[in-house]
């Protein structure tokens, strides 16, 4: 595998002024008070997450579940989090949650008036993209992606120029200015299948460096990678992984393949975050290790009671930055809306729906 270098700094993605409050429409922030009949409410929804949320901590998060979710009906809106939303979120307001693949999907096919994304910018952008009729919002348009701001559309222009004819290769982790450069996305579920589709003996793929390698290893295909890495897997290592095994020979270790790959290396499996989920439910192994953003783990164990997690806890700050009062927030004042200029849309879209007719 070989590595290019970067030929320009990391780029936030814009976010426009948003008209979604004058097409919408303004509401009164809902009462936010602990009352008996929030308790009755939302007592089905404790239930779900009572293994990871204390007591004393639900009545705090109660009042913003129930006036969430009596907002979204109101609204006509959906909420898409991402597997490493905070278990509140992931358990009490969620309509769909999954990985990226299947929140793209999802999103494409929801005929809600509105989505409200919780994750990062980079997936609200690929829902808009997905549904440029539909009202997107992020609850905080800072949640980036060190993977995402790792690459620009200049860049991909430049390795169109370096390597010409090599086809490229986007994980949806990037801006829709990239997704509109290059061939075809892919997600951690599918990059493997989606370079082998290109039936070509060498591709290039960005922004993630880690990932390149782990297909590189599973493939015949030369993989030329970007330099970029997420800020939260690459701080894992083989040595601190094995020391978990020494205590317990008999637990599983489960990579991200963002992950380096001498840590997929010593793992029992390595999956996208769905089928890192999907392992411990149809295996239910006495003793895990998820190593991914520590919040799925708490997902996993809420539904998961037999299964007994260990839990080094890697946070991704831009994930955290979505929290229950902002997407009610965004509810009440339809904010922050997510653009994506329609050319630029129409051209990355391309991207992205090739990659979801991969069978
Ligand atoms: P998944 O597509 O596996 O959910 O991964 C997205 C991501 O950002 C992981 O860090
Ligand atoms: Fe990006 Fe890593 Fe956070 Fe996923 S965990 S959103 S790849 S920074």
């Amino acid at each position: 595998m070989q590595c290019v270098l970067p030929s320009q700094l990391p780029a936030a993605a814009p976010v426009g002024p948003s008209p979604a409050s004058l097409r919408h429409g303004v509401v009164a922030m809902p009462n936010l008070a602990w009352t008996p009949e929030v308790a009755r409410e939302t007592a089905h929804l404790y239930e779900k997450v009572k293994s990871v949320i204390p007591p004393i901590e639900w009545p705090f998060h109660a009042p913003y579940v129930k006036a969430i979710n009596d907002l979204k009906r109101e609204r006509n809106a959906v909420i898409l989090a991402h597997n490493y939303q905070t278990p509140e979120i992931y358990n009490c307001v969620a309509d769909v949650v999954g990985d990226s693949l299947q929140l793209a999907r999802v999103a494409s096919a929801s005929d809600a008036e509105v989505i409200v994304q919780g994750g990062v910018h980079f997936m609200a952008e690929t829902s808009k993209i997905l549904s440029p009729d539909k009202t997107v919002l992020i609850p905080d348009a800072k949640a980036g992606c060190s993977l995402a701001s790792s690459v620009t559309g200049a860049d991909i222009r430049a390795l169109r120029r370096q390597y010409p004819g090599v086809p490229i290769v986007a994980y949806v982790n990037t801006s829709a200015e990239v997704k509109a450069e290059v061939d075809i996305c892919c997600t951690s579920a599918n990059a493997l299948k989606v370079v082998e589709s290109l039936r070509s003996d060498r591709v290039i793929m960005v922004p993630d460096r880690f990932l390149a390698a782990n297909v590189a290893r599973q493939t015949r295909v030369k993989i030329i990678a970007w330099h970029g890495a997420c800020e939260v897997h690459e701080r894992f290592t083989p040595e601190e992984l094995l020391r978990y095994r020494e205590d317990d020979p008999s637990i599983k270790l489960i990579a991200h393949p963002e992950c380096p790959p001498e840590v997929v290396e010593v793992c029992d499996f390595s999956g996208s975050t769905a089928a890192m989920i999907d392992y411990v439910k149809t295996r239910q192994p006495s003793r895990v290790l998820l190593v991914t953003e520590c919040s799925m783990a708490d997902n996993v164990a809420a539904e998961n009671p037999g299964v007994n997690f260990v839990r080094p806890c890697n946070l991704c700050p831009h994930m955290k930055r979505i929290t229950l009062p902002k997407i009610l927030d965004s509810l009440v004042h339809m904010r922050e809306e997510v653009v994506v200029d329609p050319a630029l849309a129409a051209r990355a879209r391309r991207s992205v729906e090739r990659m979801i007719e991969l069978k």
